[in-house]
């Protein structure tokens, strides 16, 4: 069996809810849990076997954080990944027939599909084994996962025949209840796939022509192709599409707030099968600082042994944390430095960002109900309905330098700011 992956990992343009951070970072790359997000997708990748080759498509251009992250991954994975761009955003299926000659070459038996902006336990071998015998190996079988009723709406949302698991019915963020299956982003799919999205192509092409006639500009848009709306709709009930439901971990991450629940829920996988990429509390009498819960501080960071981190909390490479500071729920990326008996909270701390000396940092979270196990996180806007700022993490940008003795709470601060004094609820632009 010859397997290939692919990571739908989007490009500049999208990622927006994800600003001020995907200003320095490709959102792929931004860390959950102490590693870039797609790492998690591609360590899933190679534990399958006869994975031959993962393949990243997107739209960013030159970019070199993304071009070190695949060769560090080749050298690390030993396993061929390749960046391929698309020269315009193409849709979520656009990419894959663009790049198809490429994604075929070698005759995969299977291909995975996979959005970059999910962070799951993706069972992977599973959901394959699943798509051999129940499809025959031809068409598509798609990870689903339960969401309460009020919250499906805003997923792609499956109808299945329960005995055959195939797919009746899809519906991408229906107005009203469809179902409480919704689709994870992550696919398998075999060669015919490429077949359906050529024939989506080509119908759009035909359709671009009429336009042109009419004098309708559609130059950038005939390329698009949507694997939810224009491949999966038409194949449900026609016998090529599946379903394998899955009770493991799985959140979206479209804004900030929610890479604070991710890195949770992968720390909590690290307890359970890593716990060396965990950081833990020294005996008593070391240089440790104290730990509470999961934590991982990278090795090149210098921690005050008086200073209390944890639970989930990610410490990045170069970080200085002073004597008496208090770190929980947050994520603190490279080369910050926390001043002495300062205290974040559901707050992410920019690159090269500083807090002074007692400083409060504090931002309020926007985990999924804990008493409800279907509960997604709410993606909310920055706003209210009344205008008002929703309260959320606070995200300071890279090199925001908030002073000593301020509290700093719900807001965002774009990079390269120097807060004066105090802030709550607001936007610093
Ligand atoms: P929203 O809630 O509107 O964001 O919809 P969604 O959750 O269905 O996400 P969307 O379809 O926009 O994106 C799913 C995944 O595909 C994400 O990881 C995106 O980065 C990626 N993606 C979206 N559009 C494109 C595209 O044009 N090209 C590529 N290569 N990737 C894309």
């Amino acid at each position: 069996m010859m397997l290939k992956a692919v990571i739908l990992i989007g490009g500049p343009q999208k990622g927006t809810r994800f600003r001020p951070l995907s200003l320095e970072v490709p959102k792929p790359l931004f860390p959950i849990a102490g590693l870039p997000m797609i790492q998690h997708h591609m360590e899933a990748c190679v534990k399958v076997d006869g994975l031959k080759e993962i393949l990243l498509i997107g739209f960013y251009q030159n970019s070199e954080p993304l071009n070190r992250f695949v060769r560090s991954m080749q050298s690390e994975l030993s396993v061929k990944v390749r960046y391929l761009q698309e020269y315009t955003p193409l849709g979520t299926a656009g990419g894959l027939y663009h790049f198809r000659d490429q994604i075929m070459s070698g005759s995969p038996d299977a291909v995975f599909v996979l959005n970059a902006d999910v962070c799951c336990d993706l069972p992977l071998q599973e959901l394959l084994a699943f798509h051999k015998s129940h499809s025959a190996g031809n068409g598509c079988t798609v990870l689903g996962t339960r969401a309460n009723r009020k919250q499906a709406v805003n997923y792609g949302c499956i109808v299945e025949n329960e005995q055959t698991g195939e797919v009746m019915h899809y519906v991408e963020k229906p107005e009203s209840f469809v179902s409480d299956i919704i689709n994870c982003g992550t696919y398998v799919v075999s060669s015919d796939v490429f077949q359906h999205i050529g024939q989506v192509f080509s119908r759009n092409y035909e359709r671009s022509g009429d336009d042109e006639d009419l004098g309708i500009e559609t130059q950038g848009t005939r390329d698009v192709i949507r694997l939810e709306q224009d491949v999966l709709v038409p194949l449900a009930g026609s016998g090529k599409l599946f379903v394998y439901k899955t009770e493991r971990f799985w959140t979206q991450v479209k804004n900030a707030g929610s890479a604070i629940y991710a890195s949770r829920l992968f720390f909590e996988k690290y307890a359970a099968d890593s716990p060396e990429r965990l950081t833990r509390s020294g005996d008593s009498g070391t240089e440790q600082p104290c730990i509470v819960g999961n934590v991982r501080i990278h090795p090149t960071a210098s921690v005050d042994r008086t200073a209390t981190i944890g639970p989930n909390v990610y410490i990045g490479p170069g970080v200085v944390v002073r004597a008496g500071a208090r770190i929980r729920e947050s994520i603190v990326l490279d080369r910050a430095e926390v001043g002495q008996h300062s205290c974040i909270l559901h707050s992410i701390v920019g690159w090269n960002g500083s807090i002074g000396a007692w400083a409060r940092v504090e931002g309020t979270p926007n985990d999924p109900n804990p008493n409800d196990p279907f509960a997604r996180v709410q993606v909310q806007s920055i706003f209210g309905s009344d205008g008002r700022l929703n309260p959320s993490i606070t995200i300071l940008g890279q090199g925001v330098h908030v002073p000593g003795e301020v509290s700093v709470r719900n807001c965002i601060v774009l990079p390269f700011k120097e807060l004066s004094g105090s802030l709550s609820n607001e936007i610093i632009l």
